[in-house]
């Protein structure tokens, strides 16, 4: 058999979504626009990992609130099973989607015991009794590798792998579709990150689950995404299958990225894009290619025209140099 299987409908679908902030400079100042999430339209399909990669500030935690209905977008859709977010209450949404965020220290209650954090969502949607409460609590810190007695304890009394388990094990005891995992590893020690992506790639087989798996690194997500989206202020610049973009990256930023990954820069946990200059400020975005004042490729018409996303079979690039009409102009200026 040859091809690829057939595609199955998404579960989950972003349809030109943008957000944009009023952003007060200074006390008098005057609002200005900030537009974290420039139209980015995605889509994932039930059981996918799609990965989510891009520098600190590129607008990835902005979608996942979208995602999870902590956000409303300023323009575009949401879907989740073709029909829109927006029409869901928050409550039955919380049900489908769950989100596992970076930091279980700030995360979890620290007043709460482990019990009440893990058993809130069953008992905010009024699911069973304290019996049953129990028992399901029990078992979901099974699953996540955590003895029952910790049920008594506090976060305070957890390192920071038991609290992320606590934080995956509140996620998921309503069974969702969804998980948004927004830089889940990212405040663990090394050791410990590869156990808790190795929990997160079981359960996903274990339980048939969809993640959106959010990172600034991209050796993170290679280890879990089947897919992964690359984004720079704000917009999604390429997107392809995992081994794809590990193969032979497209856009001159995921090239850069892969980069940073091949030769980390030791000790500041955030991998050096050697890019030279500091992330743009996205209240004053650059013109034409956003990312053209770090591209070593970059020509005149990058500086002036913003290029248009391109899709191709090997998935999507926003990028001059895929474009056959943008060709024309490095013709010219040659
Ligand atoms: N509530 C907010 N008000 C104003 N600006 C915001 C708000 N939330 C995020 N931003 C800005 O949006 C941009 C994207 O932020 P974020 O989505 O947190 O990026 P990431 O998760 O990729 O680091 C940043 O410039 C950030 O300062
Ligand atoms: S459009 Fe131009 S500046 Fe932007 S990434 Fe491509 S080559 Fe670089
Ligand atoms: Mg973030």
């Amino acid at each position: 058999m040859t091809g690829h299987p057939p595609k199955k409908p998404p579960i989950l679908e972003l349809r030109n979504v943008g957000k944009t902030y009023q952003v007060k400079q200074g006390l008098f100042g005057k609002a200005r626009p900030l537009t974290a999430v420039n139209d980015v339209s995605l889509s994932l399909s039930r059981g996918e990992v799609l990965g989510l990669v891009g520098e600190s500030g590129c607008g990835k935690s902005t979608l996942a609130k979208i995602l999870l209905g902590l956000e409303a977008p300023t323009t575009g859709q949401v879907l989740v099973d073709g029909q829109e977010i927006g029409d869901q209450d928050r409550l039955s949404l919380a049900r489908r989607i769950q989100p596992i965020f970076q930091d279980p220290y700030s995360s979890l209650n620290p007043r709460k015991s482990i019990f009440d954090i893990v058993s809130l969502p069953l008992r905010v949607h009024g699911i069973g009794d304290r019996t049953q409460w129990e028992k399901q609590v029990r078992e979901i810190l099974d699953i996540v590798g955590l003895p029952a007695r910790v049920m008594n304890t506090y976060p305070s009394q957890m390192s920071g792998g038991q609290r992320q388990r606590v934080a995956i094990a509140r996620a998921l005891i309503m069974k969702p579709e969804i998980v948004i995992c927004d830089e889940p590893t990212s405040a663990l020690d090394v050791s410990v990150q590869s156990q808790i992506l190795n929990l997160l790639g079981e359960l996903r087989r274990e339980f048939g689950l969809t993640y959106l798996f959010i990172s600034h690194d991209l050796a993170v997500v290679e280890h879990l995404a089947s897919r992964v989206a690359v984004m720079y202020l704000g917009r999604i610049v390429e997107e392809a299958d995992v081994a794809g973009l590990f193969d032979h990256a497209r856009h001159p930023y995921t090239q850069a990225l892969l980069q940073s990954v091949l030769t980390p820069e030791p000790g500041l946990g955030v991998p050096d894009t050697q890019l030279g200059m500091a992330y743009p400020n996205p209240i004053d975005p650059p013109s034409g290619c956003r990312f053209h004042p770090r591209c070593p490729l970059a020509t005149d018409h990058c500086k002036s025209h913003a290029p248009r996303p391109i899709r191709t079979e090997q998935g999507l690039v926003e990028c001059h140099l895929y474009d056959p009409e943008s060709q024309m102009y490095k013709n010219e200026a040659a």
